[in-house]
C-alpha cells in the first residue's frame, strides 16, 4: 500500500474534490465511474485514493484504514466524529439539512399543539437532536433512501433530508418547513496518521487549504 491513503465516495464529492487534490499534485490514474478498482493509484506514487460509500468514510479514517478522508457534515454528524481530526471545511457538496412535509400539512399547528410526530430519515441522530432541542416528541423511522416517499405514503408526517436545489421536494409535492443547518464536505484525518505521517500529511493539508482559500469568493460562498 502507498504511504498515504485518502478515502472518498464516488459522485459529487469525488468530482468536487479533484481540483483540490490536483493543487496538491494528486491526480487519480483512473476514473472511478469507469474503473471497478476500489484502490486508485494517483500521479503521486505515495498516495492512493480509496473509493468507499459516503457513510463509511469516517469509519475508515477513525480506524486508520485510511489516513485521510472527505465526508459531508451530514455523514460526520451521524457518525459522531469521535476519533477524527477535522481541520478543514472544503466548501464543496454544499446543501442544507431540512425538515419537509407534504404540501398542506399544518406544520405550525402541529408544533404549537406539541403533537407527537413520525419522522422518517437517514439522519436519525441529527433529527433526534434537532427535535429534542425544540422539545418535540418524535418517533423516528430509519430509512436508507427515497425519503420523499414517506410522507406521500403515510409512513411518516415529516422527513429530515438534504436539500440542494429543492427540485426533488417540489417534484414530490413536499415543502421545506424548517432548515436545520447548512452542510458541506470536510477533510477528516486520523489523529495517529497526523502524528506518525506528519511529513506527508502536513504539506498535503496545507496545499489543500490553500486551494480552498484560493477559490473565487463567489464560488466558495455559493
Ligand atoms: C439528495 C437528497 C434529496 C436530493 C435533494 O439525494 O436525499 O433526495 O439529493 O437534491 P435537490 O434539492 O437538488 O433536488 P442524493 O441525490 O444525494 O441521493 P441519496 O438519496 O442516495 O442520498
Amino acid at each position: 500500500m502507498p504511504t498515504l491513503t485518502l478515502a472518498l465516495s464516488k459522485g459529487r464529492i469525488f468530482d468536487e474534490t479533484l481540483p483540490l487534490l490536483a493543487a496538491a499534485g494528486i491526480v487519480p490514474s483512473e476514473d472511478p465511474e469507469i474503473s471497478r478498482k476500489l484502490i486508485l493509484p494517483t500521479s503521486r506514487p505515495d498516495v492512493a485514493l480509496l473509493i468507499v460509500r459516503a457513510s463509511d468514510v469516517p469509519t475508515y479514517v477513525e480506524h486508520g484504514a485510511a489516513d485521510l478522508g472527505v465526508a459531508g457534515k451530514d455523514v460526520l454528524l451521524e457518525h459522531g466524529g469521535d476519533g477524527l481530526y477535522q481541520p478543514l471545511d472544503l466548501g464543496i457538496g454544499r446543501c442544507r439539512m431540512a425538515v419537509a412535509t407534504k404540501r398542506g400539512f399544518d406544520w405550525a399547528g402541529t408544533v404549537q399543539r406539541g403533537a407527537r410526530i413520525r419522522v422518517a430519515t437517514k439522519y436519525v441522530r441529527t433529527a433526534r437532536e434537532h427535535f429534542a432541542a425544540k422539545g418535540m416528541h418524535v418517533d423516528l423511522i430509519k430509512l436508507y433512501g427515497s425519503m420523499e416517499l414517506a410522507p406521500l405514503t403515510g409512513l411518516a408526517d415529516v422527513i429530515v433530508d438534504l436539500v440542494s436545489t429543492g427540485n426533488t421536494l417540489k417534484a414530490n409535492d413536499l415543502v421545506e418547513v424548517e432548515t436545520i443547518m447548512p452542510i458541506s464536505a470536510r477533510l477528516v484525518v486520523n489523529p495517529a496518521a497526523l502524528k506518525l505521517k506528519r511529513a506527508g500529511v502536513q504539506p498535503l493539508l496545507e496545499r489543500i487549504a490553500a486551494a480552498v482559500a484560493a477559490r473565487a469568493p463567489a464560488e466558495a460562498g455559493a
